[in-house]
Order: structure tokens, then C-alpha cells, then sequence
């Protein structure tokens, strides 16, 4: 079962960095590092991620069995977000491709995953704005950050209470079909028919391919994404 042995740290540099610790030495599939705040929380493409104590969900997963391998782990992490928001509080969950979890185009949620595939493990970091309020989100945040308090008005939300509803959608959406899964993802799709731009160039979106690129028409025709970051183009 995923979740267990769950270690919980009232703060620590990082919940991803300790279960990479943790994953190195051996440590079991679903193998959970949680934590109250985070000094040194990590975001993707080397950024930062921040939330003030006991507002989000912080957390991270080691991961060791995967029937159909580690590119799966993305897209169900990313759908498994969305269903556990959608269990707690009335919102719409959707994904911004690669994996960010948006509610009405706000991101919620982030997911980091890092790993050792040589040595079959991966790292899941989720962090998820649970009870984080319009004000403390770091200026340049809001309008483009929310919190599922925010989103939906209850504000008896807590990032315990978030972990109940998160993990049994992971489990499940960890054990689906590579087909399944990625059908449960394209609904969610933020981005298809949207006019993104990226570092190299920019197109429409067009949905995700049977790998989860992102497929983007440009005017020189149809390219695929691997890995990177996109924008709406507003
Ligand atoms: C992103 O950039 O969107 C990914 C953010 C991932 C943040 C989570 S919080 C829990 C876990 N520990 C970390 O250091 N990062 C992830």
C-alpha cells in the first residue's frame, strides 16, 4: 500500500530530497516523507517552491514498481492530483501539460518527480495549496496561484485531510492501463486547442500523443514536446 512507512517532519529542507535519501538506502515502494513546511522545497526546471507551514500538502512518494514503466508516473500523478482535489471540495480539476494542476487556469498543485531508473526507483513530490489564503501567496503569485481553499470557499480544508483523499487516487490511477490513463489525462487537458508558446517557438496545442509529448501545430506543421515548459499565449 502506498503511504506506508510514512515518515512526517514538522520542517525539513525537503520532502523530495529525504525520500531520494531514503529511496538510495533501500527504502520500500510507497515509502511517504511528509512535512508541515519546507526551508529549501524544490519546483521544477530548478525553481523553488514555497508554502507557509501547515497550509499545503507536501509530499513525497518513493516509487519501485511500475508495471508500465516510469513515463506513466507523470501523467497518473498528475490525474490522481486532480481526482483527490475533485473528492474534497467542489472544483474542476484540469492539467497544464507537462503536469501542473490548474483550477480555473490558477495552479494548485505541482508535482516534481526525480529518480534513479537505473536503480528502479523515482521520487514523487507533490505539493498541493490546500488551505494557503489570496494573501499569502508572494505577490507575483496571485491571480496565477490558488489554493483549494480559495478555489472553492470551504475553509475546512487541511493538508491531512488532502493526503486521505490523494492517496487512494494514486494507488488506483497508478495500477491503470497506459491507455486508460491517458485518456483520464486528455480530458483534462488545459491546453488543447490553445495558442502556447515555449523557448523555441510557438503553435497550438494539440493534445498529447500516445508517449504524453505535447503535440503542437506550428506553421511549418506538427512537432512534439518532450520535456520543457510552455505558456499560454495570451
Ligand atoms: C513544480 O515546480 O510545479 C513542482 C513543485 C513540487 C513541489 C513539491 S512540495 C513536496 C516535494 N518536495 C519538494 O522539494 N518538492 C516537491
Amino acid at each position: 500500500m502506498i503511504g506506508t512507512p510514512r515518515v512526517h517532519h514538522r520542517t525539513i529542507d525537503s520532502t523530495n530530497a529525504r525520500a531520494r535519501e531514503l529511496a538510495a538506502s533501500g527504502a520500500p515502494h510507497g515509502t511517504l516523507v511528509t512535512a508541515d513546511e519546507q526551508t529549501a522545497g524544490r519546483g521544477r526546471q530548478g525553481r523553488s517552491w514555497t508554502a507557509p507551514r501547515g497550509r499545503a500538502l507536501l509530499m513525497s512518494l518513493v516509487i519501485r514498481e511500475l508495471d508500465a514503466g516510469q513515463a506513466l508516473l507523470p501523467l497518473a500523478a498528475a490525474v490522481a492530483v486532480c481526482e483527490g482535489c475533485e473528492a474534497m471540495a467542489p472544483v474542476a480539476c484540469t492539467i497544464k501539460w507537462p503536469n501542473d494542476v490548474w483550477i480555473e487556469r490558477r495552479k494548485v498543485a505541482g508535482i516534481l518527480i526525480e529518480g534513479r531508473p537505473a536503480e528502479g526507483w523515482a521520487v514523487l513530490g507533490i505539493g498541493l495549496n490546500v488551505s494557503t489564503t489570496e494573501e499569502e501567496f508572494p505577490p507575483e503569485l496571485r491571480g496565477s496561484a490558488t489554493s483549494l481553499m480559495v478555489a472553492s470557499g470551504i475553509s475546512k480544508l487541511d493538508p491531512e485531510k488532502a493526503l486521505g483523499a490523494l492517496l487512494p487516487a494514486l494507488e488506483a490511477r497508478l495500477s491503470d492501463t497506459w491507455e486508460a490513463l491517458l485518456e483520464r489525462w486528455r480530458r483534462r487537458d488545459a491546453l488543447q486547442g490553445e495558442a502556447v508558446r515555449w523557448a523555441g517557438g510557438e503553435g497550438v496545442a494539440a493534445g498529447v500523443g500516445d508517449e504524453g509529448s505535447l503535440l503542437v501545430d506550428t506553421r511549418e506543421g506538427r512537432i512534439t514536446l518532450d520535456a520543457g515548459e510552455v505558456h499560454l499565449r495570451r
